[in-house]
């Protein structure tokens, strides 16, 4: 790995300069959305400025440029979750740009749920169609985000389908595993009955990371016609996703984590999937041909690409995803796991704080670490703590149902991200005791 300068990225970044309270800002929220470096947002003005037009209906140049840009946005965004790797010849049609990780999962629950596929898995037919019936299972995990529980928790109760969670581990003294998930318990679950298993690459409440390309692997083996989808909103801006190694049948992100504009997300499909599944939406850039009586749709991409959709952010995406790949995610993941290995050795320093995931870096955890001090509520301490010029999340963190399962309203969570350094890991450490004095 290479050490980058973060200064020198952090002159990137604007609203770093910004001032908050008459303090310097800190920007530790960046789980829940990232700030822009000053490339992003020049090519969101430089489309709005300069090719502003709507794309694939246009023959005049302003509409073939915005066409171009957007189509070759698709292309970076393949590039980038390597699903280049996969399937060489149709990269961009395995790109579907929606708003978020939340719309791609919702297309998904919505898709599905009326679509029959042959997955191509199974060594004889039977077992390689996926069609949702009455008592079939959908499988996640007891710590996913809303956005990768509700729309499965309501496609359940619509076909009367079960949804099972598979346990992570709530043994608060295991400094590696605590908030992991159990391997050997999800192995079990995982049966003839299950036919869609979504889970998050890292999570965005215990800064755990799954072992995506470990759980493809079961979900195939135990059945070859379930789908296999990854919610990777944490991941994908942190690390070095390749989509043909993880094995996933579908990849769910947002722009906005990763440097991007909001309303700007993706969705990889497998393309032989995603010939075979229903639109979500109808209308606009996804018809090939309308008739009082019928309609053909176009081709993938633009099938699940309806109405005109978010242009410059899409631009934009690419310009992100070319910022990231210069320095490299393998150097941002090292960055991250250095500032996380150094916050949770400055946060051994207090005894009246509880850690919400494993305490002890490893291959399993990651740059989001969510905390409770002692008889202080979270808001408070994200109160105070703004204070002192410092942006945390401080709540449920769209994650309620986890919660009530950690026995707490909510917690504290500072989550890292390329531009933030070690200093900022001290001020942290200043905040909390400032909280403690308040509150003594
Ligand atoms: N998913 C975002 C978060 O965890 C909003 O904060």
């Amino acid at each position: 790995m290479i050490a980058y300068n973060v200064n020198k990225i952090r002159e990137d970044f604007p609203i770093l300069n910004v001032k908050v309270h008459g303090k310097p800002l800190i920007y530790l929220d960046n789980a829940a959305t990232s700030q822009k470096p000053k490339q992003v947002i020049q090519a969101e003005k430089d489309y709005y400025e300069t090719i502003n037009a709507n794309i694939h209906r246009g023959v005049h140049k302003l509409s073939e440029d915005a066409t171009a840009g957007y189509e070759e946005a698709h292309e970076k965004a393949a590039d980038f979750i390597g699903a280049d790797n996969l399937d060489e010849d149709s990269n961009i049609e395995q790109i579907i740009f929606t708003r978020n990780t939340t719309e791609s999962l919702n297309l998904l629950a919505y898709s599905l749920s009326n679509s029959k596929i042959d997955t191509g898995g199974g060594n004889n037919k039977a077992d390689t169609i996926f069609e949702l019936k009455e008592g079939d299972d959908i499988l996640i995990t007891q710590a996913e985000h809303h956005a990768n529980l509700v729309p499965w928790q309501q496609l359940a109760k619509k076909l009367k389908l079960k949804l099972k969670f598979a346990k992570i581990s709530l043994d608060s003294n295991d400094d590696e595993d605590f908030g992991t998930l159990d391997v050997q318990q999800f192995n079990e679950l995982v049966t003839k009955k299950t036919k869609i298993v979504a889970v998050a690459q890292m999570g965005n409440v215990l800064g755990t990371i799954n072992d995506a390309r470990e759980i493809g692997k079961i979900v195939h083996e135990n059945n070859p016609s379930a789908l296999f989808i990854v919610d990777g909103a944490q991941s994908v801006a942190h690390s070095k996703v390749d989509v043909a190694k993880l094995g996933c049948d579908f990849f769910a992100f947002s722009g906005h984590k990763m440097l991007a504009p909001t309303g700007i997300g993706v969705l990889f499909g497998k393309k032989n999937l995603l010939e075979q599944m229903k639109p979500f939406m109808y209308g606009g850039d996804m018809i090939r041909k309308v008739t009082f009586e019928d309609t053909l749709y176009n081709d993938l991409p633009w099938k699940f690409e309806a109405g005109t959709p978010n242009i410059a952010g899409g631009i934009a995406l690419g310009s992100a995803i070319d910022y990231l790949q210069k320095i490299g995610m393998e150097n941002i993941f090292a960055h991250e796991q250095e500032l996380t290995r150094y916050a949770l050795k400055r946060l051994e320093e207090f005894e009246d704080i509880t850690i919400y995931g494993p305490r002890k870096m490893s291959e399993k955890r990651t740059g989001i670490i969510s905390f409770n001090i002692d008889g202080i509520h979270a808001h408070d301490v994200a109160s105070i703590f703004d204070q002192h010029g410092i942006a945390i999340r401080g709540g449920h963190h769209c994650a309620m149902p986890l919660m009530s399962l950690l026995n707490v309203a909510g917690t504290a969570r500072i989550s890292f991200y390329l531009y933030n350094k070690k200093e900022e890991v001290d001020k942290v450490v200043d905040a909390i005791k400032s909280v403690k004095k308040i509150f003594a």
